[in-house]
């Protein structure tokens, strides 16, 4: 059981903790004294070794395994973050899932779990977020800039992430007077499992040189945004979608 003192300070929850993205955000948001609640799906060495660095670092994070799909696991994900540290004032869902296929060839099956995942799971998390949430604090969901860029064979992933915008616009309107920001980051072709599994190298060079910064982006570039929306400094952008992909049209 956590010390009164211990549970002081800020809390953050961050779904797709152990890989990309979410590990880089768990890393930054620690930097910035927040205690975390790295969320997982099934990789549950590596969401333990990204708690493991930011106690090393003299912070506070568990791991704690959550489908985001799944209602009674993030209700879980949620208490296990009131229960260690005291509350919530940040959640960050940046877990998801991709499929590329033409429409044309689709597999239903892929498309379910793509739906699942990423409109379903990101619906479970901001109602959890919605409920929980404390004054002052932000829910961070995951787009994707392909939703404007239209790029073949990302139809049900870009669709999916179409949801979520939609999803993020309104739930920010729906949290008038509780002082809780909602938006979403939309990276664009960022250097991580998602984006380079099944890319051959002409095709991740080709990605690259796009954006007018010609280069991927990082996990860090966007762990940078999140980390902005999720401080005092960033709570005016409220029920936005934030583009960051150096620039790619
Ligand atoms: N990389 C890009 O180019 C890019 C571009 C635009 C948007 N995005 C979005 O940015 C977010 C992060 O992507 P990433 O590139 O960092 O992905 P990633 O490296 O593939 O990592 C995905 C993370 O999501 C978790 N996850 C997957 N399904 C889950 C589920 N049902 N429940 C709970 N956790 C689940 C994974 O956990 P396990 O490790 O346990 O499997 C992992 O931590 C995603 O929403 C993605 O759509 C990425």
């Amino acid at each position: 059981m956590a010390s009164q003192e211990e549970k002081g300070g800020r809390v953050a929850i961050v779904t797709g903790g152990s890989r990309g993205i979410g590990r880089e955000t768990v890393r930054r948001l620690a930097a910035d004294g927040f205690a975390v609640v790295v969320g997982y799906a099934g990789n549950r060495e590596l969401a333990e070794n990204a708690a493991r660095e930011v106690t090393a670092n003299g912070g506070r994070a568990v791991a704690v395994q959550a489908d985001i799909a799944e209602e009674e696991q993030v209700a879980a994900l949620f208490s296990e973050a009131e229960a260690a540290f005291g509350g919530v004032d940040v959640v960050v869902n940046a877990a998801g899932r991709m499929h590329l296929a033409p429409v044309a060839e689709l597999e239903l099956a892929e498309l379910d779990a793509v739906l699942r995942t990423n409109v379903r799971g990101t619906f479970v998390v901001a109602r959890q977020a919605a409920r929980t949430l404390r004054d002052g604090g932000a829910l961070v969901t995951f787009s994707t800039s392909v939703v404007g860029l239209a790029f073949p064979t990302y139809g049900a992933y870009s669709a999916s992430k179409g949801a979520v915008e939609a999803l993020t616009l309104v739930l920010a309107r729906e949290l008038r007077g509780r002082n809780v920001t909602v938006n979403a980051v939309a990276p664009g072709p960022t250097a991580t499992d998602l984006f380079l599994d099944g890319k051959d190298e002409e095709t991740v060079a080709r990605l690259a040189s796009q954006p007018p910064l010609e280069r991927l982006g990082t996990p860090e570039d966007i762990a940078e945004v999140v980390a902005f929306l999720a401080s005092p400094a960033g709570h005016w952008v409220n029920g936005q979608v934030v583009r960051a992909n150096g620039g790619i049209v």
